[in-house]
């Protein structure tokens, strides 16, 4: 037989033999052959792929969700992203005229939605602090409508785990009528987004098939750390620390996060049972994975999260806080160090119920959790674990779909 599938992975357990469709094509499907046409009635010819996935990587194994399979694999996924982008010398590297590409932009504009948006914040953070390149990050929806005054040599950065998602290929497809270089970073070799960018780089975390993002974020960051470190060293701005030890350090404390799933089942007891909201709050880097923590709880628990950018707080949200509220804290800046825990005491004299998740090193008696030594630039990549192990324990206590949640899709192939 022949099938219409719209992600060759949803196909792979009967077949691994796939035609592609391109945009404006008709197609009659029978169970003996396959006829393109394009919308004159001209016959299209197009030859079939081999889909190179395998269906051992889709399974589920021994784990009751495959959320819960996938925050494990993340020390394995920053390993073989070290692997792939490490040179025989040990030097990191991407292919030269990606590296050039960036090296050359007079800015970046990072496109992304969902989780990847979230990922690009922090990789605006490496492109500018460390390859002195000025970047912004836009949510791809509001990009399209909205389109700010562009650079004179824009360079666009694409991040899409599945690499199919039509508002950021709206996008896509509108700077590269206005003649933009473009390189996305997705975990799908060959998917759209891939195949329409002038440059792709890979996340080699493997499918992820729950539809709440968890390796590949990590699996972006650590692609974007290593595209913004190789770009500053061919812009002569060399960093001040070995990247591929501090990677290493990163999956080490990634491992040792994961075997605390008990530790992070009773947080999850303790503050998210009962609930009908929770707020996240940090400065800095912090503020970014708490958006990213905030949308993981809200996505598979359906408890209403908000991440907040500590200073914020008192704008406006702080009237929100009641008597109980769970205020989760993360705490592993130090040049901000004294202003969230300032925040803290704020929201917990107004009744909250805080839970500071700190850097060793930057820990106080209260802290509910401290979270192993990493290089503090590379933080996200360890403090958004327990983030999304909360959230995981809190939908499972309440009953929730961990993997399919309600309304929501794992490709967003429609605006
Ligand atoms: C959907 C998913 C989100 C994901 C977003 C972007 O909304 O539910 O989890 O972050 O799409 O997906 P992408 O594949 O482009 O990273």
């Amino acid at each position: 037989f022949n099938v219409i599938a719209s992600d060759a992975m949803a196909m792979l357990q009967v077949t691994n033999e796939y035609v592609e469709l391109m945009d404006k094509e008709m197609v009659i499907v029978t169970d003996k052959k396959v006829v393109i046409k394009n919308l004159d009635g001209e016959l299209m010819s197009r030859a079939s792929y081999i889909a190179e996935l395998d269906a051992s990587d889709i399974e589920k194994g021994t784990y009751p969700h495959y959320m819960l399979k996938e925050i494990d694999e993340q020390p394995l996924v920053m390993r073989k992203i070290i692997q792939t982008y490490q040179e025989e010398n040990g030097k990191l590297s991407i292919p030269g005229d990606i590296a050039n590409a960036v090296a050359e932009a007079d800015r970046v504009y990072i496109i992304a939605c969902g989780t990847s948006y979230h990922a690009g914040l922090v990789g605006k953070q490496f492109i500018e602090t460390w390859a002195k390149v000025p970047a912004e990050v836009h949510v791809a929806s509001e990009f399209s409508y909205n389109m700010p005054l562009l650079s004179e040599k824009p360079l666009f950065i694409f991040i899409s785990q599945s690499g199919e998602t039509a508002d950021s290929r709206a996008v896509l497809v509108q700077v590269k009528k206005l003649g933009h270089k473009a390189l996305t970073l997705t975990n799908v070799p060959g998917s759209t987004l891939s195949r329409e960018a002038d440059y792709t780089l890979l996340l080699n975390a493997g499918p992820e098939i729950a539809v709440a993002s968890t390796k590949a974020y990590t699996a972006q960051i650590a692609v974007l750390a290593i595209l913004a470190a190789v770009t500053a060293e061919s812009r002569g701005k060399e960093l001040d620390f070995d990247l591929v030890k501090e990677l290493g350090i990163i999956g080490n404390a990634m491992e040792a996060l994961c075997d605390q799933k008990d530790e992070m089942e009773m947080i999850a007891r303790e503050y998210l049972t009962v609930t009908r909201n929770a707020f996240f709050i940090g400065r800095g880097l912090d503020y970014f994975v708490c958006l990213e923590g905030s949308l993981k709880l809200k996505e598979i628990s359906y408890i209403q999260a908000e991440g907040f950018a500590g200073g914020e707080l008192k704008h406006g949200t702080i009237a929100l806080i009641e008597d109980g509220t769970p205020v989760i804290a993360l705490a592993t800046q130090e040049h901000v160090n004294l202003s969230i825990r300032g925040n803290v005491k704020e929201v917990t004299a107004r009744g909250a119920n805080p839970c500071v998740i700190s850097l060793k090193g930057l820990e106080e008696a209260d802290d509910r959790f401290v979270l192993p030594e990493v290089h503090p630039e590379l933080a996200p990549l360890v403090s958004v674990i327990p983030l999304q192990l909360i959230s995981y324990y809190a939908a499972l206590h309440r009953g929730c779909d961990v993997d399919k949640p309600r309304n929501l899709a794992k490709s967003v192939t429609v605006e």
